[in-house]
């Protein structure tokens, strides 16, 4: 991970140099006085290129003084107007400007420790890299970027600032390994050895393996398991951060980990199939969150529960039609194999109520194609049974980027999953059926609020945004996150 630094602000003499310019602000403090050393380059090169230090943009200056490396000048657009988010985005675009560099000093003297905790962020989570299977990659065509120092007034007050954000930034890696690396890697049984591997961190992990499910009744997730030579797992993280004898009910997140989906016996087409690594991605998330929780010794009482399997057409293979009894008594008929997540989560949520009595439940899940048709790329699908618990997520998505939009729920869409021999059936029709997955989660739900979180279309990227490379975004942690903090914490 790239190394984040603070320092006193002190024009750089040596070096890759990066400044901040808000719109309709000159070049002020340590900027002004580097500018003043190079004998006014940087100001003569804003002039050149009409440079006006708006928002995403940035220019490059090369040894603009003996000494001097690459000079970036990135815009912040107008100060009034600057949030986490955009001082995370000009980070991201710095160091993806200087990644040529092994280091670099960032001027960040207008910045209050806050804020430039969030800009060192941004560019901690754009430097994220899977490099584990490049064995042939030579050094000079790897990013160099290695550490980063900024340059701030208050320095103990960003340091400490930063110090949960960079435990977040962990929370994401681990979850961006995690959905990038193979299903011929992660399995079920890796992906619960790495969760098992976060007790180092302060989180209570326990993992069940199929006999245990079995000994509890969890028949639609092993129905699902049931066609892979995959054990399956499912896994539980326990973060008690209140210190109490639990006098307050957990807040608890629940995810979908198919580690890979091919759809089973109702197989899915060839093209594109390899996608359907990124089927444990609601997990992936979940893991991610409760170690950023324990990273940063968050004030809350939280659970997570992933369902991990893999769903394969085989000889032992569910098949259409068969009629399995879930966790919670209720028959379901399986008409369609490649529905599998609803069938894992309908487990995992019931057992989280049994077992903790959650304040609430928040699932998340890659669990419809049709909830990308609808909402595309741009916003996770909420649907849920709580208006306040909806307002604070779709208020956390906006602060960190991560959208949520909410989706209806409803009676007419419910009994359209009415099953000719069994309490349910696990799909209907073809349309609206990503609210019609989310009604069927629902009948697993009892009684807690709730929401269920759609991020099919979010936990890939095919390019690069500010602060979210291309590949796996980690989408949903950074959310969830900043909802414990703004309501569940202390
Ligand atoms: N994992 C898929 C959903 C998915 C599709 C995620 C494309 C990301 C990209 C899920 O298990 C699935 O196959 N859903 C089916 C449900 C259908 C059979 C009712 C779907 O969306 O087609
Ligand atoms: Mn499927
Ligand atoms: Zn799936």
């Amino acid at each position: 991970m790239l190394d984040v630094a603070f320092s006193k602000p002190v024009p750089p003499k040596a070096g890759a140099v990066a400044l901040l310019l808000a719109e309709e602000e000159q070049l002020a403090g340590v900027a002004a006085a580097l500018d003043q050393a190079a004998g006014g380059a940087i100001a003569r090169a804003l002039e050149v290129a009409g440079f006006k230090g708006h928002k995403g943009k940035n220019i490059m200056l090369y040894a603009p003084a003996p000494g001097l490396g690459r000079v970036v000048v990135q815009g912040l657009g107008k100060r009034a107007d600057l949030s986490a988010l955009t001082l995370e985005e000009a980070g991201g675009s710095i160091a993806t400007a200087l990644s040529a560099e092994p280091q670099a000093v960032i001027l960040a003297d207008s910045l209050g420790a806050q804020d430039a905790a969030h800009l060192a962020l941004g560019a901690v989570l754009r430097s994220y890299r899977f490099d584990r299977y490049r064995t042939k990659e030579k050094a000079e065509d790897k990013p160099k970027l290695a550490a980063i120092s900024l340059q701030v007034p208050e320095l103990t007050k960003a340091r400490a600032a930063f110090a949960p954000l960079k435990a977040t930034a962990e929370g994401i890696f681990l979850t961006r390994d995690l959905v990038t690396e193979p299903a011929n890697i992660l399995t079920p049984a890796e992906m619960a050895e790495r969760c098992k591997k976060l007790t180092a961190l302060g989180l209570k992990v326990e993992v069940l393996g199929p006999k245990e499910l079995a000994k509890l009744g969890f028949g639609a997730m092993l129905g699902v398991s049931q066609g892979s030579v995959q054990e399956p797992r499912m896994v539980v993280m326990q973060w008690n951060g209140t210190g109490a004898r639990r006098t307050k009910k957990p807040v608890c997140f629940v995810g979908k980990g198919v580690t890979f989906d091919t759809g089973g016996i109702s197989i899915k087409p060839a093209a594109g199939m390899e996608d359907m690594k990124w089927d444990m991605a609601g997990a992936g998330a979940v893991v991610g969150l409760m170690a950023t929780l324990a990273g940063r010794k968050a004030k809350v009482d939280a659970v997570g529960i992933v369902g991990l399997v893999e769903n394969m057409p085989s000889g032992t293979a569910q098949r259409p039609g068969d009629v399995v009894t879930s966790y919670s008594g209720q028959t379901i008929e399986v008409l369609n194999t490649d529905a599998e997540g609803r069938l894992v989560l309908a487990d995992l949520l019931w057992y989280a109520q049994e077992k903790f009595d959650p304040a609430f439940m928040v699932n998340l899940a890659t669990l419809t194609g049709a909830i990308i048709v609808a909402l595309g790329q741009e916003h996770g699908g909420m649907f849920s049974n709580d208006d306040d618990l909806s307002q604070k997520l779709l208020a956390a998505g906006l602060t960190t980027g991560e959208k949520l939009w909410r989706m209806p729920l409803g009676d007419a869409y419910d009994r359209s999953l009415k099953s000719d021999i069994a309490d349910m059936k696990n799909i209907a029709g073809r349309y609206g059926s990503a609210v019609v997955a989310a009604q069927f989660i629902q009948r697993f739900v009892n009684g807690k609020p709730w929401a269920h979180l759609d991020i099919a279309g979010m936990v890939w990227s095919s390019k690069d945004a500010p602060c979210v490379p291309k590949g796996a975004t980690a989408y949903g942690l950074r959310l969830l996150d900043r909802l414990v903090r703004d309501h569940y914490e202390g």
